[in-house]
């Protein structure tokens, strides 16, 4: 929103330059050349770039977050927006998540994890949609296991969900980045498919009831820590901060037991366009939020 603002600022400012010297015949050349013109949007770009730089020099200095999830909403959105196919918008959500690990990365926070497919959208969304899905994430996956970024930052990469429910193509592809990456402990990559929070804490505490069954855990003993234990995502610690793009404010059946204690963001940029200033901003409110509440 800031960074939109500030763009228009200057954006108007070399436009009243520009009008105000159209009223002079004589040089309403360089006036037209000033107003819209690639001079105008390198000084928009080029102060955009330094105030990033700027936000990311303040929230290095602050205590960042350990985990960030993120819920990546508005490839169609984005894809309507701009009169382009929806797989056009799918494919370049999936480009940007990959920018986005770099970000991440290069913020040194260990865990990242995202929602990229629940399971009402399994039951939701037409099989042809469906089907162009698959087979972005079968190729995401394979790019992901081969790329070297991942590889000289040792991170691990998982899905979690009810991945029995997926393509065998999309399961070898999990497989594939899993087995790549498995013996790595760095960072810690997560993709959520084929999710949802609830059916996470069904399948675990069908788990308890089994154990309980079996006599290897007393109802006394059963305990949220016990319930923890038994989720998808046990090895990794609960998110500090939760982003959702696109303006929809709501979790959508998003790690649901985990998020309890969360901060969470909303942004109105949908996820394609979601900018490393946009990442800045989101980490900048939970450090102001972690500081008001001194935590
Ligand atoms: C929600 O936007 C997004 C999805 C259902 C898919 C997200 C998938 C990716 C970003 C690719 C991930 C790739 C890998 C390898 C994990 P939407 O389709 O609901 O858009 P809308 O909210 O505008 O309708």
């Amino acid at each position: 929103m800031g960074d939109k603002m500030g763009r228009s600022t200057i954006g108007n400012t070399v436009d009243s330059i520009a009008k105000w010297l159209l009223k002079f015949r004589i040089i309403s050349k360089p006036a037209r050349y000033l107003s819209n013109s690639k001079l105008a949007w390198s000084i928009v770009s080029r102060t955009d770039r330094i105030r990033t730089k700027r936000l990311g020099t303040r929230i290095k200095n602050e205590k960042l977050p350990e985990h960030i999830s993120i819920i990546m909403d508005g490839n169609r959105r984005f894809a309507w927006s701009h009169s382009l196919e929806r797989e056009i918008g799918h494919l370049r959500g999936k480009e940007k998540l990959k920018q986005v690990m770099e970000w991440i990365l290069d913020l040194n926070i260990k865990y990242l994890t995202v929602y990229a497919l629940s399971t009402e959208n399994i039951n939701a969304r037409e099989s042809e949609e469906l089907d162009s899905l698959y087979d972005l994430y079968e190729i995401g996956l394979n790019e992901i296991a081969e790329d070297s970024l991942i590889h000289s930052n040792n991170v691990k990469v998982q899905a979690v969900g009810r991945i029995e429910e997926l393509p065998e193509r999309v399961k070898v592809a999990i497989k594939n980045a899993e087995n790549k990456t498995a013996s790595y402990s760095d960072y810690i990559f997560t993709v959520c498919l084929a999710y949802g929070g609830r059916e996470e804490i069904v399948d675990a505490v069908k788990e308890i009831a089994g154990d309980h069954a079996d006599g290897k855990i007393k109802l006394e003993n059963i305990n949220s820590i016990e319930i923890s234990k038994r989720l998808y995502s046990a090895d990794i610690p609960d998110p500090d901060l939760v982003i959702r793009t696109s303006g929809e404010e709501r979790i959508s059946n998003f790690l649901l037991w985990q998020i309890a204690y969360s901060e969470l963001y909303f942004t109105d940029v949908h996820w394609p366009s979601f900018s490393k200033n946009d990442l800045y901003e989101a980490i900048e409110s939970y450090q102001y939020r972690r500081r008001k509440y001194g935590k």
